[in-house]
């Protein structure tokens, strides 16, 4: 998208996120062009994942307003002392990529955030879908001079971070599918990618990629497993600005102790929060499937898992959990 198309689609969607309708002729004259040229760019804007309806003779609404995010509130919010460098941006493919196309120019710490994701990315190669204003869609870089071999466990770490900041802003009844999902009413709330990127003996740079469900469009389509998002848990409206601030100062405050420690002091809330705890489950790895009963993680945040009395402790990226 050129840059002038930027700016009047982010004009056009400051105007609607209150909530109120806005006329086509209202938005064309303040923006300098026709309401044909407004009706095409509603369209772009409606393909990015905003709820916008029209009404003739009263305009264009969004079903719901959207609290746009500003890096001034985040920042103002965060409470962190010393906080790296945050970037809010509007419409990316996606805000892991961001951070790994610039790698060499980033201290730890160095987050960005976006209102919306083109590709946005999960785990195992899924999308993650990311409708505009919907939820947030943020992620941290650090590099970890151990290298590889240190890092070990660190997305249950992040898991633990991202509940924290939810109980920091009221959200209670919230859980951890290993290896880093967090789970509510049985349904995923939000997901952590790690991306990381070093050679042998020296560190290990990661991007830390974080979806949290916020308020989806309820005919948001193409998530390929039961989900759920904060508007239907919480008590009141969130401030998604709030919400930024509070998981960015958790998973800096995060990565600085698991730096420090490794995993040992988020093994034990990690065990309080294991939403399969001593349920039957299937573990799918590739091809193969192995039957049997969650008995938590190892101290190096493996997944136990127990078949005919023995428990084995299983690694690695590729293993999915599914009720059995
Ligand atoms: C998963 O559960 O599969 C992980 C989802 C991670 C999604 C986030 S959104 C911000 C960051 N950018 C991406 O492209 N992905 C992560």
């Amino acid at each position: 998208m050129n840059k002038h198309a930027e700016a009047i689609r982010s004009q056009i969607i400051g105007r609607l996120a209150g909530g109120h309708f806005c006329s086509g002729e209202a938005l064309g004259q303040e923006l300098g062009i026709s309401r044909a040229a407004v009706s095409g760019h509603v369209k772009a804007l409606l393909a990015l994942g905003l709820d916008i309806f029209s009404v003739t003779g009263k305009g264009y609404k969004l079903a719901s307003p959207i609290e746009l995010l500003h890096s001034t509130k985040i920042v103002a919010y965060r409470t962190q002392d010393n906080t790296g460098t945050l970037e809010v941006l509007n419409v990316i493919d996606s805000t892991n990529q961001y951070l790994k196309d610039k790698l060499a120019e980033l201290g730890n710490g160095h987050a960005c955030i976006a209102e919306a994701q083109t590709a946005g990315r999960g785990r195992h190669g899924r999308t993650w879908v990311s409708p505009f204003g919907a939820s947030l869609y943020l992620s941290m870089y650090w590099s970890f001079a151990g290298g590889y071999q240190v890092v070990g466990g660190l997305s249950l770490a992040v898991g633990v971070a991202v509940v924290s900041a939810l109980n920091k802003v009221g959200v209670r009844d919230v859980q951890l599918k290993w290896p880093n999902d967090i789970y509510a009413q049985g349904k995923k709330l939000a997901g952590v990618l790690i991306e990381a990127e070093g050679q042998m003996g020296s560190a290990c740079e990661c991007v830390l990629g974080i979806g949290l469900n916020v308020a989806l469009p309820v005919n948001t389509s193409g998530i390929d497993q039961p989900w759920i998002n904060l508007a239907q848990i919480s008590e009141g409206a969130l401030d998604r600005n709030r919400l930024a601030a509070c998981l960015l100062d958790e998973l800096q405050a995060a990565l600085e102790k698991f730096e420090a420690f490794g995993l040992q002091p988020f093994l034990e809330t990690w065990r309080d929060l294991d939403v399969y705890r001593d349920q039957h489950v299937k573990l799918i790895m590739g091809q193969k499937v192995v039957l049997g009963r969650c008995r938590g993680i190892d101290n190096n945040g493996a997944l136990l898992l127990e078949t005919e009395g023995v428990s084995r402790a299983y690694h690695g990226g590729e293993i999915s959990v599914r009720k059995a």
